[in-house]
């Protein structure tokens, strides 16, 4: 029986290659979405990958969005954590809204991603999970004080998590991309984006596909060791 792997912000951007990416190696793929309703639809349109609504931000919402894919599919046993917005201004100009949502989403939607899946994988003594952090976590950047926050937030949540799931057959594992070629990364302005690339050794944007490849490298069944670590992919920007 293939295994179930939940990808949260699964059917755009880096998820939805890793999405792709599971499903070419064997996984049972079940990818969520926030709100772009027409994007998830012509990914499962093209895919064949089923998608949920649901935010991850809310608890309850995450809890009963879960129940309902294991309902459908089994239970999950592969989290990929990959959700995540940002909502970029210079501190002096940061709203507390802009913090919040950020937190909410970023930070908060992985403890309720992981949160309500946890008890199974420790009954079971089976889980993969992997939470996308950033480059901007590890190295802090202009105008991301709130996501470079919860993206380094994120680190902390994973080395915890392999102490806990270690003795269970459990390993939490953390990606920093660097700057990829999503919506996300199209949205900072043109000039700034240009000056990002400048920065970059490899001198180019990545691949979601190249983000996609580690996933599938450390859910593997026989990945158990490697548990508690961070991979960075990011063309050689910047090392820990
Ligand atoms: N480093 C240093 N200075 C920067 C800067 C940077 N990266 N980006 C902007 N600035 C400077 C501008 O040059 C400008 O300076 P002057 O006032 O001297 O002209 C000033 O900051 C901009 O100030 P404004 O008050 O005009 O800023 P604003 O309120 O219009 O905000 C911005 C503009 C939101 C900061 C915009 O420039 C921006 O989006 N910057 C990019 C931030 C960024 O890199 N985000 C990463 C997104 S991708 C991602 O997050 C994915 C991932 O994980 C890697």
């Amino acid at each position: 029986m293939s295994r179930v792997a939940l990808v949260t912000g699964g059917s755009r951007g880096i998820g939805a290659a890793i999405s792709k990416e599971l499903k070419a190696k064997g996984y049972t793929v079940a990818a969520t979405y926030a709100g772009n309703e027409e994007a998830a639809n012509a990914f499962t349109a093209e895919t064949g990958i089923k998608t949920y609504k649901w935010n991850v931000a809310d608890y309850d919402s995450s809890k009963a969005g879960i129940a309902q894919v294991e309902a459908d599919l089994g239970p999950v046993e592969v989290i990929v954590a990959n959700a995540g917005i940002t909502r970029d201004a210079p501190f002096h100009k940061m709203t507390p809204d802009q913090w919040k949502e950020v937190i909410d989403t970023n930070l908060t939607g992985v403890f309720n991603t992981i949160h309500p899946i946890w008890p199974g994988m420790r009954e079971r003594k089976f889980g993969r999970i992997v939470v996308i952090s950033s480059i901007n976590g590890q190295k802090g950047q202009f105008a991301q004080v709130n996501y470079a926050a919860t993206k380094a937030g994120d680190l902390g949540i994973v080395k915890s998590l392999a102490h806990e799931g270690a003795r269970a057959n459990i390993t939490a594992n953390a990606i920093c991309p660097g700057y990829i070629g999503t919506d996300m990364v199209m949205a900072v302005p043109e000039k700034v984006r240009e000056s990002i690339i400048a920065q970059i050794p490899t001198g180019r944007l990545g691949e979601p596909e190249e983000i996609a490849r580690a996933v599938s490298f450390l859910v593997a069944d026989d990945a158990g060791f490697i548990n508690g670590s961070t991979i960075s992919a990011n063309g050689a920007q910047f090392f820990v």
